[in-house]
């Protein structure tokens, strides 16, 4: 038998998750738990890097499972589970900071963001925030990794520590590649077009899973747009092509070919454009929303799926972590 390619990805608790999340990861996620070996967790350590504050923590680790499972994030088909629960992923990741250097590290753009962000808090961990994910797709040496494109530089770096490792040591690790079906890696807009949809910033111009059919509509229609363009089959401003872009995620091929043809003969109502993908992404929505409310209570239900699945993930680790220690002489008798 053909043995499946192996796949692995993460998301952080540290919010609500959005249409960003949806599209650049989830569902692909959904796609691939079909196909291949599948490994997807929840980033709580990663989480703690920029939120230290643990309070909430339990009950973001509970709606980001919740979320994915209503999503169509099947656990009886890929291993679901919570990254601090394969303590074999710390110990790779304490491996790979010997092939970690300084420098580099201070230049990923990830870092220098967050250091802008969180001045008081440049700790360790945060430096070493892609040593740990890189830590977490070699753990089951991964090749595949359904990610947005934010995350490409991250993936890069992945692939050097596995070069430098099977360079140093020993051929272990396969090079990961960023995943999206058919189609470039994703970028989800925000809705203001002045960056992405975010878990934790621009949150009146991000669409999050949980959000009300209301809040939806209310926050679509504060959209930038302006009077209209003026001359036929002009070039689309950039907050205008993100509606489009938008629209293009959740709306019917027919309603973009319409509003395309309104755009280009001038007679484009973007209040009626905006009502129509409000609509289209709260019907969207609701079904995700309503699903995950009754999964995120059900905390039985989670405990044996984070349970599950974190006993699927250290096998895989295991394994990989023998075959490390080998490669790196760690062995004494
Ligand atoms: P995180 O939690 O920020 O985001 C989770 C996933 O959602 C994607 N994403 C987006 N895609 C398109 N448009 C957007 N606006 C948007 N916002 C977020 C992200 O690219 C990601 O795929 N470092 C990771 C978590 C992680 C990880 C891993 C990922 C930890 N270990 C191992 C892959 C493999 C992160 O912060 O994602």
């Amino acid at each position: 038998m053909e043995k499946k390619q192996i796949v692995m990805s993460g998301i952080r608790p540290t919010g609500f998750l959005h249409l960003g999340n949806y599209f650049g990861a989830m569902r692909n996620y959904v796609k691939m738990q079909e196909e291949y070996e599948c490994y997807f967790m929840v980033a709580d350590l990663h989480s703690l890097t920029t939120h230290p504050d643990t309070k909430t923590l339990a009950e973001s680790v509970r709606r980001v499972l919740a979320e994915n499972i209503a999503c169509g994030l099947d656990p009886e088909k890929a291993a679901l589970y919570c990254q601090s629960h394969v303590k074999e992923t710390t110990e790779l990741y304490l491996y790979l900071n010997m092939l970690a250097y300084k420098g580099e590290l201070e230049k990923t753009p990830t870092f220098k963001d967050k250091v802008r962000q969180h001045p008081d808090n440049v700790n360790a961990g945060l430096l070493t925030y892609p040593v740990l994910m890189a830590a977490d797709i070699l753990l089951h040496r991964a090749a595949l990794v359904p990610v947005g494109k934010d995350q490409e530089q991250h993936l890069e770096i992945a692939r050097n520590y596995a070069q430098r490792f099977n360079k140093r040591y020993a051929e272990v690790f396969p090079e990961p590649y960023p995943f999206n079906f058919g189609h470039q890696l994703v970028k989800v807009p925000s809705l203001d077009g002045t960056g992405k949809m975010s878990k934790s910033e621009n949150q009146n111009a991000t669409i999050y899973l949980a959000d009300t059919d209301e809040l939806i509509r209310k926050k679509v229609m504060k959209a930038k747009t302006d009077g209209g363009p003026t001359e036929p089959n002009s070039e689309k401003p950039d907050y205008i092509e993100n509606i489009f872009n938008l629209m293009k995620l959740v709306s019917e091929p027919s309603v973009i070919q319409k509003y395309e043809e309104d755009f280009n003969n001038c007679t484009i109502r973007y209040g009626d454009m905006k009502k129509q993908l409000g609509e289209d992404m709260a019907k969207f929505i609701a079904p995700i929303r309503e699903k995950a409310e009754a999964i995120q209570n059900d905390h039985i239900y989670l405990k044996k799926v984070m349970e599950a699945g974190a006993e699927k993930a250290r096998i895989s680790a295991g394994k990989t972590l023998d075959e490390v220690r080998k490669a790196m002489g760690l062995i004494y008798y």
